[in-house]
């Protein structure tokens, strides 16, 4: 890699930062179109979010990404807040513009349709019933994509129901929290179910759910994608479902960050995937 004078720079801001996969990724598309671009990640404290984001005009960045914990706190100290990060509560995304000003973005729900789109396509949404495991942050984002999906019942199953019952409280009755004892039952009739917390992941407890009661005609989706293919997804898979694995969604949401950075609408390739699987 040669940086000129003119190298534009981008950055993932995280604490910690360094499990992070996105450095690999944009800085794969910054070379595969020649661009000249650096993209890195940066361990920013908590205590010390507001003035680095605010600092990112006067020292040249085109923009960055934001993970783990700034999410939220990040919306309170950018310029403007699309209305889809709005609706969202969480940026992942801020656009430096040519004047300055901080524009602040949300990726997920973008990357969580591209990802069906490229495997299964979404027709399984409209007019479908859809259950979503967790009621965190990445499920608010999935949410209102599966809303703007046109799905006729989405399912909240969270351990916690309280939390489930906000997200119904925010987004009306299409939305039905479900208690994490009913589980198994709850995947009766529906055409997409999702896992949206951390559990299958690597060193992290399975998520325990009999599949037992989902039509085989469902598409099953874990963002969770250390391993590839999660205990979720292994069991979905050997019973012949659909399944789309949590490293489509994790490439797909940095397309429009990338595109606004650096100017090129980069490319999700099996090459892509292959590369920045051996960098995890
Ligand atoms: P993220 O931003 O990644 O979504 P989060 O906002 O902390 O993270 O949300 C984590 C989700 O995983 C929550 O739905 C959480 O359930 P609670 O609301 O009950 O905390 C869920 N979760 C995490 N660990 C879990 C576990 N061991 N069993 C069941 N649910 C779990």
């Amino acid at each position: 890699m040669t940086l000129s004078g003119q190298t534009r720079v981008a950055a993932v801001l995280g604490w910690p930062i360094s499990h992070s996969l996105s450095p690999s990724m944009h800085n794969y598309w910054l070379k595969e179109n020649g661009i000249d671009g650096v993209y890195i990640p940066l361990a920013i404290n908590p205590n010390k979010i507001a003035n680095f984001i605010k600092l990112l005009p006067h020292i040249g960045f085109a923009g960055v990404n934001l993970t783990v914990p700034h999410k939220e706190t990040a919306m309170m100290f950018v310029d403007d807040v699309d209305s889809l990060a709005k609706r969202v509560g969480a940026i992942n995304t801020i656009v430096i513009t040519k004047d300055g000003s901080l524009e602040g973005r949300n990726t997920d729900v973008f990357g969580f349709k591209e990802a069906l789109n490229q495997n299964t396509g979404t027709d399984i949404i409209k007019d479908g019933i859809a259950v979503v495991i967790g009621a965190g942050g990445a499920s608010r984002a999935i949410v209102v994509a599966l809303l703007e999906l046109g799905a006729r019942e989405i399912r909240i199953i969270n351990r916690t129901l309280e939390k489930a019952e906000l997200l119904a409280a925010s987004w009306g009755p299409t939305l039905k929290p479900v208690l994490w004892q009913e589980r198994n039952e709850a995947l009766s009739g529906a055409s997409f179910l999702v896992n949206t917390t951390s559990l299958g992941m690597k060193n992290q407890p399975h998520l325990d759910l009999s599949l037992d009661a989902l039509p085989k005609t469902a598409v099953v989706n874990d963002i969770v994608y250390r391993p590839l293919l999660t205990p979720l997804l292994c069991a979905a898979k050997n019973r012949g479902n659909l399944v789309v694995d949590g490293l489509w969604m994790l490439l797909q949401q940095g397309r429009p960050g990338f595109a606004a950075w650096f100017g090129c609408d980069p490319v999700v390739s099996p090459k892509l995937r292959d590369y920045v699987l051996k960098m995890a």
